[in-house]
């Protein structure tokens, strides 16, 4: 009985790590040529062009006012998940709502196709420009307070540095932790609202697709300024090292 409790929790304890560690077989990857023209042009009339809302290079809508999220070279494994979590409505796109009626219209393998493009997009990170959407009016948070929720965390209120999951300066981990530096501005904002909201209990639609409850739990201790602050920082943190290899890190 023991046993198997011990085993229980070493399992449930280990089983990001292994997940991370997991190797990915050749023939899981996506086809990028394939994935390309799914980005470009959609499909037939039924799946728009991604472009169309993230942007031509990938970059998202962040300097306008709805905030669609930056995607190029996100993590291989992190973007095919939100699509599987979209498809099967794990997850549910609040914003412009297509998103779970896009990835539900895409089979497993142009997912796949797709995901791989989007990784493969290697731009230099460029985060939202602040300056601009202050004078939009919009409530911009403080870099350097940002900067240490992000790398140490608020100790006396229980809230982890973010570095634990997502790596130094919001760099991404593994294969499950995506990349937050570059993001845009008002797309973090508004996931860490939903992961707050899912967590709470509040009513209406919150964020609530992710593993083991990780990300609500901390954001259930996050204030609205502490979500300004840490997503001012991470928009223009430094950018992730750029791998030589095209396909990079995820697809290897
Ligand atoms: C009509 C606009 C629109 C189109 C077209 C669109 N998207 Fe999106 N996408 C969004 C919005 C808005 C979100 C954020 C939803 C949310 O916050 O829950 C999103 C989120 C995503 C995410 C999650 C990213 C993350 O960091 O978690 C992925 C991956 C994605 N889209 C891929 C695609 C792909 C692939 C296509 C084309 C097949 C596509 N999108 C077409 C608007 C769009
Ligand atoms: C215990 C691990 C853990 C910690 C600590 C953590 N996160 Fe996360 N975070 C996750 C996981 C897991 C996901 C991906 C959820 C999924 O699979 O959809 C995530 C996703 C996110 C997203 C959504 C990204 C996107 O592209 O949609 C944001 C934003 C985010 N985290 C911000 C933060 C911030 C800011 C902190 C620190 C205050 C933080 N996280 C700390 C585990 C963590």
């Amino acid at each position: 009985m023991l046993k198997k409790r011990v085993t229980i929790l070493l399992t449930s304890l280990f089983l990001p790590l292994w997940l991370a560690a997991m190797p990915l077989d050749a023939a899981e990857h996506g086809n990028i040529e394939a994935g390309k023209k799914i980005f470009t042009y959609g499909v037939d009339d039924r799946i728009p062009a991604c472009q169309k809302c993230h942007g031509s290079d990938g970059m998202g809508l962040g300097a306008v006012d709805i905030p669609t999220p930056r995607t190029a070279s996100q993590i291989y494994t992190y973007l095919l998940k939100q699509l599987t979590d979209f498809a099967t409505d794990r997850r549910t796109d609040d914003v412009m709502h297509q998103m779970n009626r896009i990835a539900k219209g895409l089979t497993e393998q142009q997912r796949k196709d797709v995901a791989a493009f989007l990784h493969a997009m290697k731009w230099p990170y460029k985060g939202s420009d602040l300056a601009r959407l202050k004078q939009d009016g919009k409530k911009i948070g403080d870099p350097e307070r940002g900067r240490k929720i992000v790398n140490f965390g608020i100790r006396e209120r229980g809230i982890p540095a973010c570095k634990v999951c997502h790596g130094y300066d919001g760099h991404g981990a593994g294969r499950l932790y995506p990349v937050l530096s570059g993001q845009n501005y008002l797309y973090l904002t508004h996931e860490l609202r939903s992961f707050r909201h899912a967590a709470k209990g509040e009513q209406g639609y919150g964020r609530h697709n992710d593993f083991a409850s990780q990300m609500r739990n901390v954001a259930a201790k996050l204030s609205d300024q502490d979500i300004l602050d840490a997503a001012a920082f991470l928009t223009g943190a430094t950018p992730p090292p750029m791998p030589e290899n095209p396909e990079g890190r995820g697809v290897e």
